[in-house]
């Protein structure tokens, strides 16, 4: 046998060993590498993983629960902590100023995560005495540059308020990130590490993209709030313009029915005074005829015994007649006087309807309304005695004013009246006076019966009654409305059907104080 092909064939068999050891060496290593690095991606997978879900927490609980940016805040400080297992997170909130947009200032926000309250409470207290400017300290720095930044060494240099008690805690690393919303830094979220290893790539990462998400949160509620308001403003401003419309109707619902009800008093005025005029001549005629028919009975009297039997025998007959005669002069002269009484009704309507159509040219003084009231209790006392207890609290320090205290008089008599007809059996009535700012108020309470919702927007309209024919005309209030409107007052009525009413009788008080005050007596 050949050696020589042998050995040469050994050779080759012992190198091609050689590279397949060296081929499986290199793939084991290969495996390896592959095999480590499948368990990092797998870590990271884990970490990010766990951070969605994190993340997905934090935009639940900004949606399912009816949250505001304080409780959002307070999860995202809480989540991040949590996760990057840091001990404490805190928010800072970007003051701006109103004049220039650009000045501003970090103030400490009240909102935290601590994982020990009762161990960080100093360093809180002192962090909430803490403002900083822009460049001014971490959150400064997060400010100025808005990117959020990281100490590895926070405590250790400089000389800064919280530098003692954050070295007291062993805090090491400090972790700063920006809040935008629309656009601009919002808020700074700062938080504080134990262990200056824990500024991990995917920890910083996570913060930042948690920020993100609660910076959309809060765009969102911010938006909310801004419709809420703005739906608000916007219905105020329908319940304003409803009020003007209801004001701007009852203003010319009461200038037309002021036009109508001088049209008619001046269209009743010439009729009735002819009238009267009238009728008070056809009394006169019906007293001169009957004197003239007085004369002449004496004349027949007298003459009676010298007339012809036959003549005198018709005596009777005209005694009969005579008579029938005085029955129809007494009717007359009664219906004359019912008439008259008729007409001096149909006077005072008219000059109601004038003072209403604020025809009447009144003269204006300086008068203490609390005279008013006293002397007006005193022309309608008799009225009130027997129905009501009448109380009164009058301030004696309200000023006088300008105002023409007969037609004041007239609208506190009208309400008075008014209050002892509503009241059935005995009640009370009181009146009141003060002041109020720039008026002077007169409030006049009753016991009565109340004013039905339904009735309660027709009182102030002309001949609107509730009361029989003959004891209310309707007038008494519209006429008070037109005087208190020309007084550049106002008068408001409350009132609780059973209860009671109250009217409210605001003056404008006039400074002219130096002309003296007059007695009021006119009513
Ligand atoms: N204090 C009150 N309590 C209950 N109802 C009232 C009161 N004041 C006014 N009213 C109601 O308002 C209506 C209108 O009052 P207003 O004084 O204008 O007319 P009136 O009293 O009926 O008649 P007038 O005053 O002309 O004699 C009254 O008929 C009554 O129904
Ligand atoms: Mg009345």
């Amino acid at each position: 046998m050949n050696k020589e092909p042998l050995q040469e064939s050994i050779k080759k068999e012992k190198a091609a060993r050689k590279k397949a050891e060296r081929l499986l060496k290199d793939k084991g290593e290969e495996l390896l590498l592959s095999n480590k690095k499948l368990q990092k991606n797998n870590r990271n997978l884990k970490f990010k993983n766990e951070a969605l879900g994190l993340l997905v927490s934090l935009i639940n609980f900004a949606h399912t629960k009816n949250t505001d940016i304080t409780q959002t805040l307070k999860c995202y400080l809480e989540e991040v902590c949590k996760f990057c297992k840091w001990p404490l997170g805190h928010i800072y909130f970007v003051q701006r100023s109103l004049k220039n947009n650009n000045e501003t200032k970090l103030t400490p926000g009240n909102i935290w995560y601590g994982r020990s309250q009762e161990k960080f409470k100093n360093f809180i207290e002192q962090t909430m005495k803490t403002e900083f400017q822009a460049d001014d300290g971490i959150p400064g720095s997060v400010m100025k540059t808005n990117k959020p930044v990281w100490l590895d060494h926070a405590f250790d240099e400089g000389s800064f308020l919280r530098q003692q008690e954050g070295r007291k805690l062993d805090m090491i690393g400090a972790y700063a990130v920006p809040l935008f919303v629309f656009g601009e830094i919002y808020a700074i979220a700062e938080f504080f590490a134990d262990d200056s290893s824990k500024k991990k790539k995917h920890y910083l990462e996570f913060a930042i993209s948690a920020a993100a998400q609660v910076s959309t949160i809060i765009e969102r509620l911010l938006s909310e709030d801004r419709v809420k308001s703005k739906n608000k403003e916007l219905q105020n401003a329908l319940n304003e313009l409803k009020q003007i419309q209801l004001q701007l109707v009852q203003t010319s619902k009461m200038a037309s029915l002021g036009q109508l009800a001088a049209g008619i008093a001046h269209e009743i005025n010439n009729p009735i005074s002819y009238l009267e005029n009238n009728l008070r001549i056809l009394g006169k005629y019906v007293n001169y005829y009957k004197g003239v028919r007085k004369k002449r009975q004496l004349f027949f009297d007298k003459i009676i015994d010298f007339l012809p039997a036959e003549i005198a025998k018709e005596k009777s007959e005209y005694d009969t007649d005579s008579e029938k005669i005085n029955y129809l002069l007494s009717d007359i002269e009664a219906l004359i006087s019912e008439s008259l009484e008729g007409v001096q009704r149909v006077t005072e309507i008219v000059l109601s309807l004038k003072s209403f159509a604020r025809l009447d040219e009144a003269e204006y003084k300086i008068v203490n309304i609390n005279e008013c009231v006293e002397s007006t209790i005193k022309v309608i006392w008799n009225e009130l005695k027997y129905k009501c207890e009448l109380k009164k609290e009058l301030s004696p320090n309200i000023p006088s004013i300008k105002c023409n205290p007969g037609q004041i008089n007239q609208v506190i008599m009208n309400i008075l009246v008014n209050a002892s007809q509503a009241i059935e059996g005995k009640g009370l009535i009181t009146i009141k006076t003060l002041q109020s700012n720039s008026e002077v108020c007169i409030l006049i309470s009753d016991t009565g019966s109340g004013i039905s919702e339904e009735n309660i927007h027709a009182i102030f309209e002309p001949f609107f009654t509730t009361k029989p024919v003959g004891i209310g005309t309707g007038l008494g209030l519209s006429v008070s409305y037109g005087i208190i409107q020309k007084h550049g007052g106002k008068i408001e009525v409350h009132s609780e059907l059973g209860l009671g009413t109250t009217f409210e009788i605001f003056l404008p008080i006039t400074r002219i104080n130096d002309v003296p005050s007059i007695k009021v007596n006119e009513s």
